[in-house]
């Protein structure tokens, strides 16, 4: 069986097949998408430019020579390619563990094909396994922490990491999320939350496992 790296590179690899002529291509966070960075690298004189999630996959973009440019410019995009931490069979996603949720889920609501690129170890039969990301205006952490709290969860503040919109996050753990759709909206509502990891209401439209494209259930 192969490693979870080469099934990250697989993927990667399988998501260029989506990238056409021409395209802005809206570019994810971690360690699945610097390999699809380094492949969209060798494709780069075909493409318009990228989208960027964070300063992380924009550093990597413009060293390789391809053009970043901001989602304001760009208008709406064909197609967004990303990673996630967990995916459901339905396609719903839990994300941010690499702190880059909140650009990821604007990029994602403005792309109108989300890949998502993943090793099988992430799929999941329900969500909650991997502790839920909640990015938190400072100032609310302890209000948001409550309200997760009586939400069932056990939130767990990600100390020493500042987020690239200057937040903080709340890996919320011990939650097994049945109903995704309705949670993702309850966290949504609490004053404080900037968004929450869980990618129900936009989930990803092709989810490319180990090299694989998953058939839709
Ligand atoms: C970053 C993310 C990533 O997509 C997620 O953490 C998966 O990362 P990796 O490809 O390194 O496993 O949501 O905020």
């Amino acid at each position: 069986m192969s490693t979870a790296d080469e099934q990250k590179r697989a993927s990667a690899a399988k998501a260029l097949d989506y990238v056409e002529d021409g395209m802005i291509v809206g570019v994810g966070t971690g360690s699945t998408v610097k390999y699809f960075i380094d492949g969209l690298a060798s494709m780069k004189d075909r493409i318009e430019s990228a989208v960027s999630s964070s300063e992380q996959s924009t550093a990597q973009l413009k060293s390789l020579g391809i053009r970043v440019i901001d989602l304001n410019a760009a208008g709406p995009l064909s197609l967004y390619v990303d990673g996630a931490d967990e995916c459901d069979p339905h396609n719903r996603l839990i994300k941010g563990g690499g702190a880059a949720l909140t650009r990821e889920k604007i990029i994602a609501e403005a792309s109108a094909k989300f890949v998502c690129i993943i090793d099988s170890a992430k799929e999941v039969d329900v969500l909650g396994r991997f502790p839920l990301p909640v990015e938190v205006v400072p100032m609310a952490r302890s209000l948001v922490g409550r309200k997760l709290v009586a939400l069932g969860g056990q939130p767990v503040w990600r100390e020493n990491v500042t987020t690239d919109n200057g937040n903080w996050i709340l890996d919320v753990h011990n939650m097994r999320i049945v109903d995704p759709l309705g949670l993702e909206r309850e966290i949504n509502q609490i004053p404080g939350v900037v968004s929450v990891g869980l990618f129900a209401r936009r989930p990803a439209d092709v989810v490319i496992s180990a090299g694989n494209v998953r058939a839709n259930r």
